[in-house]
């Protein structure tokens, strides 16, 4: 699919069920590197990050089949230490696969991942921790090779929470010897997820959830199985659309703590937001209040929602402020959502978006992810039709977000 076209102007209603969570999954399917035997994970989200992440891991010999969203990975044949270059430029995430390849060969190498569209993205926290952990860094052509006899227990100082980075390192110090405390460690629950996770298949992390973690070294980990959470940023998407296209709708199978920031915005804009164990309901009647938010990492509200977020404001009551604190390229979309009528000035790390009654639909083009989605949310509140090109972007996040759509009652199609 590379292009969606949206009719907009139609209010959202009914249930959808969330998909398992992209950016939970992905370390996951890494970790299972570090053991020599069977691990089953289910609720997998068919998305095409997934897909590239399986192709790595059949690349340096493991053996997996996705049955459905069940995904059974046998790490016992690993072979290879290298992640092929191709994989690391077409998605950066790959680079979460040094930490377990580390640990479990001794040697990793790989290249720089290099920009995206919302920013730079640098790797020196990966870097540090491996160097903190005893692994020596070397650059080769271009070629990044880390190597280690044995990874020895450290504690490593985070200056700033990077999910990735503290990934790398929590998969790292499972074989380490002795105990590894990692500081500062990021607390998104993909982070207490991965301890969860890791300590399923039998190591042993403490302080899941908190930005201290204690890793103590074990010698072997276990076939285990292990069920993925909802995707916390999908049904931040939904929970933009229904407050741009206004309605009533029910999501199944998301925590609703892993939004709570997302979710006081939300309210402080005018949604009726109910919460169950497993599952939210949000009402939208009329359009949203202004408001200013700040990205900062979690327990704040999540860059990852900024841009869909943006697309609310731009159809919101007053003038809104948003302060994006994390990726420095992440307010790209907002030139597309001026080519559909929406008042949005940038000054550095800042947005001003003075809110109109409605957008008026025309051609956009996604350049990256969540600034993808965030059209589409746009679109939904826009004048008849809006087309929406390079929706490859979309699809590496959004298992079928026509299928969500639609189901709730929005004129949404995708088309090759
Ligand atoms: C993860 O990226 C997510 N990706 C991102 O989601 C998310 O936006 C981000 O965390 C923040 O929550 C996955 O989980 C696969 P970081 P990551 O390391 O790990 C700087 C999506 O849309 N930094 O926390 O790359 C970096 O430049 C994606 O699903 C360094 O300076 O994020 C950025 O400013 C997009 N040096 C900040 O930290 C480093 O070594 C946050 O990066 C690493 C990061």
């Amino acid at each position: 699919m590379s292009i969606i076209q949206v009719h907009g102007l139609r209010s959202l209603e009914g249930e959808i069920k969330i998909q398992g969570s992209k950016n939970a999954v992905l370390p996951m399917m890494a970790a299972a590197v570090l053991h020599k035997g069977t691990t089953v994970i289910h609720n997998v989200p068919r998305i095409q990050d997934v897909f590239c992440m399986l192709g790595i891991l059949k690349k340096i010999g493991c053996s997996c089949s996705l049955d459905g969203h069940r995904l059974t990975i046998d790490g016992s044949s690993v072979s290879e230490s290298e992640i092929p270059e191709e994989y690391i430029k077409s998605m950066r995430a790959s680079i979460i696969l040094s930490g377990p390849l580390l640990g479990r060969t001794g040697t990793v190498v790989t290249s720089f991942p290099g920009g995206c569209s919302i920013g730079e993205r640098p790797i020196d926290l990966h870097l540090m921790t491996f160097r903190a952990l005893g692994a020596g860094v070397k650059e080769k052509e271009d070629k990044l090779i880390v190597s280690a006899k044995k990874l020895k227990g450290a504690d490593i100082y985070f200056p700033f929470p990077s999910v990735g980075a503290t990934e790398n390192a929590l998969m790292a110090a499972v074989y380490a010897e002795g105990v590894t405390v990692i500081h500062g460690a990021a607390k998104e629950p993909e982070i207490k997820s991965l301890c969860c996770f890791l300590n399923n298949m039998g190591a042993r992390i403490h302080g899941a959830g908190t930005s201290r973690l204690a890793v103590t070294g074990i010698k072997q980990l276990y076939d285990s199985e292990f069920t993925v959470a909802g995707d916390r940023i999908v049904a931040g998407t939904y929970l933009a659309a229904v407050m741009a296209a206004q309605g009533s709708i029910a999501m199944k199978g998301v925590l609703p703590e892993d939004l709570r920031s997302a979710l006081r915005v939300s309210e402080k804009m005018g949604a009726e937001i109910r919460e169950y164990e497993n599952r939210l309901e949000v009402s939208m009647m009329g359009r949203p209040d202004g408001f200013d938010v700040v990205t900062e990492p979690y327990p704040g509200f999540p860059t990852d929602l900024q841009s869909q977020l943006m697309s609310v404001m731009a159809v919101s009551k007053g003038t809104s402020r948003i302060s994006e604190n994390i990726f420095e390229g992440r307010f790209k979309t907002a030139e597309e959502l001026r080519r559909l009528g929406a008042d949005i000035k940038i000054k550095d790390k800042k947005a001003v978006i003075h809110g109109q009654h409605i957008l008026r639909g025309n051609s956009v083009t996604a350049t990256d992810l969540r600034g993808g989605a965030a059209l589409v949310v746009a679109g939904l509140a826009s004048e008849g039709m809006t087309e929406i090109y390079e929706c490859h972007h979309i699809e590496r996040g959004y298992e079928d977000i026509c299928r969500d759509l639609t189901s709730l009652g929005a004129a949404i199609r995708g088309m090759e």
